[in-house]
């Protein structure tokens, strides 16, 4: 059965008090709408529907970084739910199947929920509503079961006492047949406490068609929606934990696990050590055995099987560490590969380079990678040694088993097997240092009188 998703993305997100749209906010580096594409994005539906209303071009924009072959529906005013899964019709014209609403503010409703949902589907329901027992039913919307059928869904403001009771609550996820809900949410009206067309009245009307409705129900954690940045910190706090359960689950030793962040797509190898306070940025992977030591950044970036990472290193987008390498403390690496037990130990920039097997970077090298305009690579060989601070002006390539001397500024190639020296020669000035000394002795003596 063809699948189709609907994300409702329009709201303002007034409670964020933000310039940014609210599904932009990043939980685990990834905006919330993302994690609401990924979640149906892995029942790989046939297309992806984005409805979006305020920050429309901002939201269009990322969704597009993300997935670019997604629609954009634009709801210019919010009338409510039902209003915004009509706009979805023009995206969805020629299409035929199940849709599948998701909220771009609700990002953790699980892969597998969504296929229990289409299993009921499968199994003869014609629609298939997500709910959850809630500890604090508050202002969601009640589910309204009678005789295990799901007969209507009653939005808070309208309940009544006794219905306000009901602790099984509408998560918002909604699964049925696209034909049949573009036909039930154009008899929606708005004829309720807010004056907004409900989603939620598709399924009273469905009811009184004959049609079948059920609950599937699932955590009341999937559920989580993000209204304010106090939410934002528990649901970042809520994924986090459960990155690092996963992590260790998965046979890696995290020191201390409540001090590590990840992002939402890291992945860690066997017997991989991640020591404290380290986060991971987007696009990290961690080959087996390697070791990440304390306080250090990762984003974009893979390290080699048995290589170790820090403390207080920083590698950024497009580094790759090569097995059993070194990259010490206060070392940034960006847009470099770093060959299999090469050493980058201490107080270096490598930027846009490729440095060989084996090769040795002196303490304070630098790659000067950028002349203001231009972005230029740095190539050194299997088994070079650049001397301690070393200047490595780019383009420059530097030979394999070539040396430069400590405090070089390197702005030629070194061919293989060269020592480079690009310095100023030391030239020493016999007794001048104390007879400068006695001088200055001299004039404080004075001036002391
Ligand atoms: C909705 C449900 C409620 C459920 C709750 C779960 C309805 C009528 N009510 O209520 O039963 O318990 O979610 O959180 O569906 N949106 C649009 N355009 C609109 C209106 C909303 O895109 O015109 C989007 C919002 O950006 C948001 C989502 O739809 O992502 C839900 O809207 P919201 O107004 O928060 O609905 P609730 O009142 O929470
Ligand atoms: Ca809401």
């Amino acid at each position: 059965m063809p699948l189709s998703l609907i994300i409702l993305a329009a709201g303002r997100g007034t409670r964020m008090a933000s310039n940014l749209p609210k599904v932009l906010h990043e939980v685990a580096g990834a905006p919330l709408i993302g994690h609401a594409m990924m979640a149906g994005g892995a029942l790989s539906p046939d297309r992806c529907v984005v409805v979006t209303g305020h920050g429309a071009d901002q939201v269009a924009r990322r969704v597009h970084e993300l997935t670019p072959e997604a629609r954009i529906a634009q709801q210019q005013e919010q009338l409510g739910t039902a209003h915004a899964v009509a706009q979805a019709g023009d995206a969805l014209t020629g299409f035929s199947g199940d849709a599948i609403v998701l909220y771009g503010d609700t990002p953790f409703i699980r892969p597998e929920t969504l296929r229990r949902m289409r299993e009921r589907r499968s199994a003869g329901a014609d629609i298939v509503v997500l709910g959850f027992d809630a500890a604090d039913p508050g202002r969601y919307g009640r589910l309204i079961v009678e005789d295990e059928r799901l007969v209507r869904i009653v939005e808070a403001k309208d309940a009544t006492p006794d219905e306000l009771r009901i602790t099984l609550c509408n998560s918002g996820v909604v699964c049925a047949d696209w034909h049949l809900l573009e036909a039930l949410i154009a008899r929606v009206a708005n004829d309720n406490a807010n004056g907004e067309y409900y989603l939620t009245d598709i399924v009273g009307l469905a009811e009184g068609d004959g049609l079948r409705c059920a609950v599937e129900v699932c955590a009341e954690e999937e559920t989580m929606g993000i209204n304010s940045r106090a939410e934002l910190a528990r649901a970042e706090a809520a994924y986090q934990a459960g990155a690092r359960a996963r992590a260790m689950a998965d046979g890696a030793t995290l020191t201390a696990p409540e001090t590590v962040f990840f992002a939402h797509d890291t992945r860690l190898g066997r017997d991989v050590t991640v020591e404290p306070h380290v986060v991971f940025g987007p696009g990290v992977t961690v080959s087996d055995d390697a070791r990440v030591r304390a306080f250090s950044h990762l984003e974009g970036c893979h390290v080699g099987t048995g290589a170790v990472v820090g403390p207080y290193a920083r590698l950024r987008p497009g580094t790759r560490i090569g097995a059993q390498a070194r990259v010490g403390n206060f070392v940034e690496t960006k847009n470099t590969e770093l060959g299999a037990g090469a050493k980058i130990n201490h107080l270096s920039y490598v930027g846009d380079a490729r440095i060989g097997d084996d090769a040795n970077i002196g303490a304070g090298t630098i790659t000067c990678n950028y002349d203001g305009v231009f972005k230029h690579r740095t190539e050194v060989g299997a088994g070079a040694f650049i001397g301690t601070n070393t200047a490595l002006v780019a383009p420059v390539d530097v030979g394999a088993g070539a040396m430069t001397a400590a405090g070089s500024v390197i702005t030629g190639d070194v061919p293989d097997g060269a020592l480079g020296i690009a310095r100023a020669p030391q030239v020493n000035k016999p007794g001048l240092a104390r007879r400068m000394r006695d001088k200055l002795l001299a004039l404080k003596a004075k001036r002391a009188k």
